[in-house]
C-alpha cells in the first residue's frame, strides 16, 4: 500500500524535487507555450492540451494565437469563428467555454487574468488541473497539477494500490501533488513531471533505466511498475448506425446548426440522425479502392464506379420529411465513415439527394450554403470528411 504521505519523508521529497528539476534543466522539451509567462497563451495551450497530444496541439495553437492574439480579440470574436479554428481538435465544449471565459475576463475583470488557482477555477472550463497549470506557469504559485501523465507517474512513484480515477485514490494523488510540488521552482517542476510522465513513465514499458526518479520510485522498488496504476474497467462500446444526408440544390447544400443540448453544439452538420441497422440493409455503398492519380476532370477520387440512385428506405424517408418537410424517394449512397465518439462506435452512412429548395421553409436551424461558405463553417470532423468528398467528387458524379 501507498507509503505516502508521511511527515518523515522530507528527505525523500527533497531528493525527488532536486532529481526532477535537474532532469528538466537538461532534458525538458522546448514547447511554444513554455517560452512565455503570458497567462493568456498558457491558458489557450492548457485547454488545447486537455485529452490531446502535444504534436496535435502545436499547429492549432499557432493558428489560434494568430487569429486571436489577445483575450480581448477572443472575446470579440464570433463563436463560429472560434469553433472553426478548433475544428478537428475535438471536445468542442472546450472552445465554447474558452470563448465564454474570455468574455468574463474582459467584461468583469478589465481583461486581467485572475492570479491564483482558486480564482481561476471560477472561470468556465477551468478545472483543478488547468487552474494549477496556469497559476504555476504564469504566476509561479506552487499549485498542484494532476493530469493523465502525472497521474500515472505519481501513482507509480508512491505505489498507489487503488484506482487513481476513483474518488479516494484521486484525492490522495491531489494531496500528494500539493505536497511534492517545488516551492522554489513550481513552474519548472510541474512542466517537468508532465514530461517525465509522457516521455519516460509511459503506460506500457516505462523506461525506468532512464528515469531520474528510478531510485525514489516505490513501484520500481517493488517491481510493480508494469501493473500500476490500477486500471479502471475498460469502456464498453455501443454500436450505433447514423445517416448523414447531404441535401443539395444546384451548387448549394442544406446544413443544420447543432443545438445547445446536442453533441458538437454550435457546429454545423448535414441532416443527420440515428437509424436502426436493419433499416439501411438495402443501401450499398461504393467500395473503397486505392487512390487513382486523377480522373477525367483531373480530380482525385477514392471510389470506383458510378454513384447510383437507390430508393430511400421508408424510415429514413419519413424521418427526413419530419425534419425538413421534404418527401424524397431516392438518394445516392456516397460513402461510409466509421468513427468513435465517447463510448459510441458510429457507422455513419453518407447519402446525398438532389432537392428542390421550395419544399423547405419551416425549420429555423436549417440553412443553404455553397462550397465556399462551407469552407468557413465549423463542421464536425465526419461532416468535414463528407463535405470534402462532395466538393472533390462534384455534386453529381452519376
Ligand atoms: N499536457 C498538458 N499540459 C502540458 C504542458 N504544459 N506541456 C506538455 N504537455 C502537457
Amino acid at each position: 500500500m501507498s507509503a505516502y504521505p508521511k511527515a518523515t519523508d522530507q528527505g525523500w521529497r527533497r531528493r525527488v524535487r532536486s532529481r526532477v528539476l535537474r532532469w528538466y534543466d537538461q532534458n525538458g522539451r522546448k514547447l511554444p507555450w513554455r517560452e512565455t509567462s503570458d497567462p493568456y497563451r498558457i491558458w489557450i495551450s492548457e485547454i488545447m492540451l486537455q485529452q490531446t497530444t502535444v504534436a496535435a496541439v502545436i499547429p492549432y495553437f499557432d493558428r489560434f494565437l494568430q487569429a486571436f492574439p489577445t483575450v480581448e480579440s477572443l472575446a470579440a470574436a464570433e463563436q463560429e469563428h472560434v469553433l472553426r479554428l478548433w475544428e478537428g481538435l475535438g471536445y468542442y465544449s472546450r472552445a465554447r467555454n474558452l470563448h465564454r471565459a474570455a468574455n468574463v475576463i474582459v467584461d468583469e475583470n478589465q481583461g486581467q487574468f485572475p492570479e491564483s488557482a482558486e480564482l481561476l477555477r471560477a472561470l468556465p472550463g477551468i478545472g483543478p488541473y488547468t487552474a494549477g497549470a496556469i497559476a504555476s506557469f504564469a504566476f509561479d504559485e506552487p499549485a498542484p497539477i494532476l493530469e493523465a501523465n502525472t497521474l500515472r507517474l505519481f501513482s507509480r512513484l508512491i505505489e498507489l494500490d487503488s484506482d487513481p480515477q476513483a474518488t479516494a485514490g484521486n484525492k490522495l494523488l491531489w494531496k500528494f501533488a500539493a505536497w511534492i510540488v517545488s516551492r522554489k521552482r513550481p513552474a519548472d517542476f510541474n512542466q517537468a513531471v508532465m514530461d517525465i510522465g509522457s516521455q519516460i513513465c509511459t503506460p506500457e514499458d516505462p523506461d525506468c533505466m532512464n528515469c531520474p526518479l528510478m531510485a525514489s520510485c516505490k513501484a520500481y522498488e517493488a517491481g510493480r511498475q508494469a501493473e500500476l496504476p490500477v486500471r479502471k474497467e475498460k469502456v464498453k462500446f455501443t454500436d450505433v448506425t447514423e445517416v448523414s444526408i447531404a441535401l443539395q440544390n444546384q451548387d448549394r447544400f442544406l446544413l443544420r446548426q447543432r443545438q445547445e443540448s446536442e453533441r458538437w453544439a454550435g457546429m454545423w452538420d448535414f441532416v443527420r440522425f440515428e437509424v436502426a441497422a436493419e433499416d439501411v440493409r438495402t443501401l450499398s455503398f461504393p467500395t473503397k479502392r486505392k487512390r487513382r492519380s486523377s480522373d477525367a476532370r483531373g480530380q482525385k477520387s477514392l471510389f470506383d464506379g458510378p454513384v447510383t440512385l437507390t430508393p430511400l428506405p421508408d424510415t429514413i424517408r419519413s424521418e427526413l420529411a419530419q425534419r425538413t418537410g421534404l418527401n424524397l424517394s431516392e438518394c445516392q449512397p456516397r460513402t461510409e465513415i466509421r468513427h468513435v465518439v465517447t463510448r459510441y462506435k458510429i457507422r455513419l452512412l453518407c447519402l446525398s439527394c438532389e432537392v428542390d429548395s421550395d419544399g423547405i421553409g419551416r425549420h429555423p436551424e436549417l440553412e443553404w450554403f455553397d462550397a465556399a461558405e462551407l469552407a468557413d463553417l465549423p463542421l464536425s470532423t465526419s461532416a468535414r470528411r463528407f463535405a470534402d468528398l462532395l466538393v472533390s467528387e462534384g455534386l453529381n458524379p452519376v
